[in-house]
């Protein structure tokens, strides 16, 4: 038997403005593109904000459905946005904001499974780290890498299996 352990660290602020510029800059578009969510059944607008290698910014909000899975989150919606319109541009950041009855949320919004499963694709097929900027009005966190959020990955390689 082995004991093993998985840890990480990542930074906090109290304040946007104690953030570098670009990632200041990315957190305010987060914060925006909540304004375009569709979310009349949680009444939770999410906002995400993608930094590609180019330094071009894309969005992506939440987008609710009257069949409830049918809805989709922020982050996935502007990871499609990155990939349909701007393929080959690598995300390099991603920013998260949430916005709740009449303001964004003191506390910093993470990304659900699901997206944590998608961010970590981008990562693994274009070989590159996704900084992740989680803002909230009181504490801002920024997470080195998606894949520290989905440790023990389920990904392609674990589809490498020998078939039967
Ligand atoms: N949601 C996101 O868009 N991103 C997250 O990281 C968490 C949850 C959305 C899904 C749903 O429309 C609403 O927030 C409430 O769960």
């Amino acid at each position: 038997m082995k004991q093993n352990n998985i840890s990480f660290s990542f930074k906090e602020f109290d304040k946007a403005e104690d953030l570098d510029a670009e990632d200041r800059e990315l957190l305010a578009a987060a914060q925006k593109a909540t304004a375009n969510s569709y979310s009349p059944y949680s009444g939770f607008s999410v906002g995400a904000a993608l930094r590609l290698e180019s330094g071009r910014i894309v969005t992506g909000t939440n987008v609710e459905n009257a069949a409830f899975p049918s809805g989709i989150c922020a982050e996935r919606n502007a990871i499609s946005n990155a990939v349909s319109n701007h393929p080959g541009d690598k995300p390099v950041a991603l920013a998260i904001a949430a916005f709740s009855g009449s303001s964004h949320t003191s506390e910093p919004v993470a990304p659900c499974g699901n997206c944590r499963q998608v961010i970590a694709e981008e990562e693994n097929r274009n070989g590159i780290s996704i900084r992740i900027i989680l803002g909230g009005s009181s504490k801002i966190r920024i997470i080195g890498k998606g894949a520290d959020l989905l440790p023990l990955q389920f990904n392609s390689e674990s589809l490498r299996i020998t078939p039967r």
